[in-house]
């Protein structure tokens, strides 16, 4: 008797026992859910931290000549189904690959580059092209030209002995004055 007339008596039946037990399954959903918003803000922050910043593509630096987008018979410029260009080139020491490349004017252009070994610099003075070709990453950059003309094309990252004589050029020429290429074949304007 002196059990049951206890001033705390222990809900172990009864519709209290069922809220207790309802309530402790309750707080162990809400603990779990807030244990996965933590993990994925850490399991997320991580992975950006371990991207490149504006989680450029990333390119095996080591097979660029010999597969992939960057061989030598995919450098230089093609004009895409929609008549946009992309122009593809390789800095390496101490030269851009191709030494020169043409554009049509007046038509968006698509420049994507990569380095085949240390860090350059990608600059078309007066215009938005300004980038760091990086081993292993793709620099892509849009802009257009609204003038025919040529511009000059300068490495802006110090590397190495040759770094001051590392220039290519851009020749933007009129739209008809543009050649007509076939789906596989790359403007140059290298050996002018
Ligand atoms: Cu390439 Cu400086």
């Amino acid at each position: 008797m002196s059990t049951t007339l206890s001033s705390s008596p222990s809900p172990a039946s009864g519709p209290e026992a069922v809220a207790v037990a309802a309530e402790r399954r309750w707080a162990v959903v809400v603990v779990l859910i807030i244990a996965l918003l933590i993990a994925m803000m850490v399991i997320t922050g991580l992975h950006w931290a371990s991207m490149p910043p504006s989680r450029v593509e990333t390119v095996d630096v080591k097979s660029l000549h010999l597969r992939g987008e960057f061989v030598e018979s995919n450098l230089g410029t093609t004009i895409e189904p929609d008549g946009s260009a992309t122009v593809r080139l390789i800095a390496q020491q101490y030269d851009f690959v191709p030494h020169c490349v043409s554009v049509p004017v007046g038509t968006p252009v698509k420049f994507r580059l990569t380095s085949a070994d240390v860090v350059h610099g990608f600059l078309l003075p007066n215009t938005n092209v300004n980038t760091m070709a990086v081993p292993g990453f793709v620099a892509e950059v849009r802009t257009s030209f609204a003038q025919p003309g040529e511009y000059e094309m300068p490495c802006h990252e110090f590397c190495g002995l040759g770094h001051h004589a590392m220039w290519a050029h851009v020749s933007v020429v009129p739209k008809d004055r543009f050649p007509a290429q076939g789906p596989l074949e790359r403007t140059s304007c290298a050996t002018e």
